[in-house]
């Protein structure tokens, strides 16, 4: 495995450095941290790593169709600040059986999972990013998307499930889908099946109609 050059990084560019990594196959990614850091310290010429500099070395040497991929991410990347892996890693280690209590620290600095942290911590701890997607995925603690500032759970109970004849389970997903600002969650019974369909907004349970007409005031 190549030694990776010690770099200080600047805004988002450490991020975008673990998207590009994030292109190369798990077994090479360590020979080619080292080769793509030495380019990007060599680009920076001593001082810290830009943004700029991380996308000019994909743009000038990472072929397609990668290139595009990663271009199209670095568009999409989240405005969490990288640096809270370091600290979270560096506060559990990197042991695969320290991986629970690493994601639920970033849940709770970021407020959930960003493709890009888990990328990093694959990248940070040689855990398997598979592994890490396995467990993200598994538990439902862990939010991959980030939340909205509305959040609906709608319960998918039996006696919600039977009552819903109006389909308000489907109407309420269209909508969370069409606005960023509503996340949803499906769960099991909510303990207020007299209100069934039931469905709990920011909180608050409501039954039907009424959260049907709830959803629409949201943004
Ligand atoms: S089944 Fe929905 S609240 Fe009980």
């Amino acid at each position: 495995m190549s030694e990776a050059t010690a770099i200080t990084w600047s805004g988002k560019s450490e991020a975008m450095f673990e998207i590009m990594l994030g292109e190369v196959p798990e077994a090479m990614r360590g020979m080619f941290r080292g080769k793509l850091s030495a380019v990007i310290a060599q680009k920076a010429q001593g001082g810290p790593a830009a943004e700029d500099h991380v996308t000019a070395v994909v743009t000038e040497i990472v072929p397609e169709p990668f290139k595009s991929n990663i271009l199209k991410k670095f568009k999409e990347l989240g405005d969490f600040d990288i640096k809270v892996i370091d600290t979270i890693i560096e506060k559990h280690g990197t042991s695969q059986d320290k991986l629970m209590y690493i994601l639920h620290d970033i849940q709770d600095e970021v407020g959930y999972l960003p493709v890009e942290a888990l990328r990093a911590v694959c990248n940070k701890t040689g855990i398997h990013l598979s592994t890490i997607y396995n467990v993200a995925t598994f538990y439902k603690t862990f939010k991959l998307t980030r939340p909205g500032s509305h959040h609906v759970k709608v319960c998918c109970g039996t006696a919600c499930h039977l009552s819903d004849k109006n389909g308000l389970a489907r109407q309420i997903e269209d909508k969370v889908n069409a606005s960023p600002a509503v996340s949803m969650e499906k769960t099991l019974c909510m303990g207020c099946c007299d209100c069934s369909p039931a469905v709990e907004i920011d909180g608050r349970i409501y039954k039907g109609d009424e959260a049907k007409a709830k959803i629409a005031t949201l943004a």
